[in-house]
C-alpha cells in the first residue's frame, strides 16, 4: 500500500523530475578538463542543495581535485550507501552533435521519448533516478525508508584520483551495510540487470621524440627517423594476428570463466550481430577464439584512444614531425595488477625504441577489475524487487566498463556493491548525441522505490 503511493507520486512528478534533471544537465561538469573546474563545483553545489531539500544533511567536501558530495539521512533498517558521479566526459567532436550537448532536450524517437545531452545516461540521469525515488518517498511518508548515506563523485570519468584517499580518511563516516551504484546498463531494454563483474582500467599517454625540430620531409625523409612510424610500429606490435595482447605475462592473472557462468550468460541470448549491426559493423574483431560477449565482460583488451602528431590541419604540409603521441588504455579482468602492467607496457615500448628516439610517459588512472559476491541476501531481495517494472525478470550480468569505486568499497570499507543501472547499449555514452530513455528515467525511479522498500524491510 505505502509503496503504491510512492509509485503514484513518481508517476505524477515525472515532468518536474525531468525539469530538475535538465537543470543539472545544463552544468558542463567535464572533470578531465581543468577549464571546467568551476562547473564541477557548481554541479556539486546543485546536488548539495537538492539533497538538502529532501531533508538530507549534505555538504560538498574539497579534495585535491573536484569536490565530493556527502549526505546522510533517514534512520533504521539496512544502512545503504548510494554512489553516483556528477562529472561527465568531454563533448568533442562537437560538430557531430545535433544540438548543444549542455542544452538538453526531450526528443521523440521510434523507441519512445529520450532526453538528449551530455551526462544524460552517464551518469546524471541515472543518479537522479535514485534521488527522485527518495524525493517521492519523503513526500509520501515524511522521511526516508532507512538510513542512507550519499557519496556523489566528480572525478569518475577521469580515473577517480581523489577517491581512495577520501575513502580512507572518511572510512567510519562512509561505511554502510551495502553500497548501491547506479552507473551501469541493462542487458537489453526489457531485462533489468545487476552487474556483478566490472573490468579494471589502466591508461597511459606517451610521447616519442625524434629530431629536435619538425623537418622538411624531402630534405630529411629517409635518414631522419619518423617518430610517427616508430609509434605505429610499436602499437601494431601490441597485438598478435589472433587479437591477443603480446605484453609478456599479460594473461597470467586472467581467469577462465566457470562453466556455470558461461551457461548462465549463454542463456541470456546475446545477439552479437545486432550488437555490432547497431553501430554499423558486421565482423567481430578482437580475440579470434572468444565470443563478443565474453570479450566485453570477461577478457582484457588494449585500445588506442587517441593518436596524433605532424600536420593534421587543412591542405597538406610535407613535414617530418619531431614528435608522435598516443593515449592507450587497457581494460583488465581477474587479478591483473594495473601497476605491474603499466611497468610491463613501458618496458615493452622502451625495448622497441630506436637509439635516436626518446619516450616520455604520463600515467593516468589505474584500477583493478571488480567481481561482486552476491551472497548477501540483499542481492536477491533487490533482484526480485526490480523485476516487476519490465517484461523480463532481472538478470545478473557482466559489464565492460570500469567504475573504480566498485573495487574500493570492498578493499577499503569491506562493503559489497550492488550495481543497478537502467542505461541501454545505444545510449551513446562518451559519444556525440548521448541520450537517456525517458523509460529508463521513469521506470528506473520506480524500480529504486521498490528496491528501497525491499531492502529497508527485508
Ligand atoms: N558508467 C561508466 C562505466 C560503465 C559503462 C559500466 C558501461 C558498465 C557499462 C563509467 O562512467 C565510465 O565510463 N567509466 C570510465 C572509467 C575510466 C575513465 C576509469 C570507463 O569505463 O571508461
Ligand atoms: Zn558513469
Amino acid at each position: 500500500m505505502s509503496l503504491d503511493a510512492v509509485l503514484a507520486r513518481i508517476d505524477a512528478e515525472l515532468p518536474q523530475a525531468t525539469e530538475r534533471l535538465m537543470d543539472l544537465l545544463r552544468i558542463p561538469s567535464i572533470s578531465t578538463d581543468p577549464a571546467f573546474a568551476d562547473d564541477c563545483r557548481a554541479a556539486a553545489d546543485w546536488l548539495v542543495a537538492d539533497l538538502q531539500s529532501l531533508g538530507i544533511d549534505a555538504d560538498s567536501r574539497a579534495t585535491p581535485g573536484h569536490p565530493m558530495v556527502v549526505g546522510h539521512g533517514g534512520d533504521g533498517g539496512r544502512h545503504l550507501l548510494f554512489y553516483g558521479h556528477y562529472d561527465v566526459q568531454p563533448v568533442d567532436p562537437l560538430e557531430l552533435w545535433d544540438n548543444d550537448p549542455f542544452d538538453p532536450k526531450v526528443e521523440e524517437t521510434p523507441t519512445g521519448p529520450v532526453i538528449r545531452g551530455r551526462g544524460t545516461a552517464d551518469d546524471k540521469g541515472q543518479l537522479m533516478t535514485f534521488v527522485e525515488a527518495c524525493r517521492a518517498w519523503v513526500a509520501v511518508h515524511g522521511s526516508l525508508p532507512c538510513k542512507l548515506t550519499f557519496l556523489l563523485e566528480g572525478e569518475e570519468e577521469s580515473g577517480s584520483p581523489s577517491l581512495t584517499p577520501f575513502m580512507e580518511q572518511n572510512a567510519d563516516e562512509l561505511r554502510a551495510d551495502i553500497a548501491l551504484i547506479c552507473d551501469t546498463a541493462m542487458f537489453d531494454p526489457d531485462t533489468p540487470s545487476i552487474v556483478t563483474m566490472l573490468r579494471g582500467n589502466l591508461t597511459e599517454e606517451l610521447t616519442i621524440t625524434g629530431a629536435d625540430k619538425d623537418l622538411h620531409s624531402g630534405y630529411y625523409g629517409g635518414p631522419a627517423r619518423n617518430p610517427i612510424h616508430v609509434l605505429s610500429s610499436i602499437i601494431s606490435d601490441l597485438h598478435d594476428k589472433d587479437g591477443r595482447i603480446t605484453l609478456p605475462g599479460f594473461y597470467d592473472a586472467v581467469p577462465e570463466i566457470s562453466d556455470e557462468l558461461r551457461a548462465q550468460w549463454d542463456g541470456l541470448g546475446f545477439d552479437a550481430a545486432a550488437f555490432l549491426g547497431a553501430v554499423g559493423l558486421s565482423e567481430p574483431a578482437g580475440e579470434t577464439d572468444r565470443t563478443p560477449l565474453e570479450q566485453i565482460w570477461a577478457r582484457p583488451t588494449c585500445e588506442v584512444n587517441g593518436i596524433w602528431g605532424g600536420y593534421t590541419g587543412a591542405g597538406f604540409k610535407t613535414v617530418l614531425p619531431a614528435q608522435a603521441h598516443a593515449k592507450i588504455s587497457f581494460r583488465l579482468v581477474g587479478d591483473q595488477d594495473p601497476h605491474a602492467i603499466r611497468e610491463t607496457f613501458r618496458t615493452f615500448v622502451k625495448d622497441r625504441l630506436p637509439s635516436d628516439c626518446t619516450v616520455t610517459f604520463k600515467g593516468h588512472g589505474a584500477n583493478p577489475a571488480a567481481r561482486m559476491s552476491i551472497d548477501d541476501p540483499a542481492f536477491e531481495l533487490a533482484r526480485r524487487a526490480l523485476s516487476p517494472e519490465w517484461p523480463n525478470e532481472a538478470a545478473y550480468i557482466g559489464g565492460g566498463g570500469s567504475i573504480p569505486i566498485a573495487g574500493h568499497f570492498k578493499s577499503i570499507l569491506d562493503m559489497d556493491s550492488m550495481l543497478i543501472g537502467f542505461g541501454r547499449d545505444d545510449d551513446q555514452i562518451h559519444s556525440p548525441n548521448e541520450k537517456y530513455h525517458m523509460e529508463s528515467f521513469h521506470k528506473g525511479t520506480r524500480a529504486w522505490a521498490r528496491v528501497l522498500d525491499a531492502l529497508s524491510r527485508g
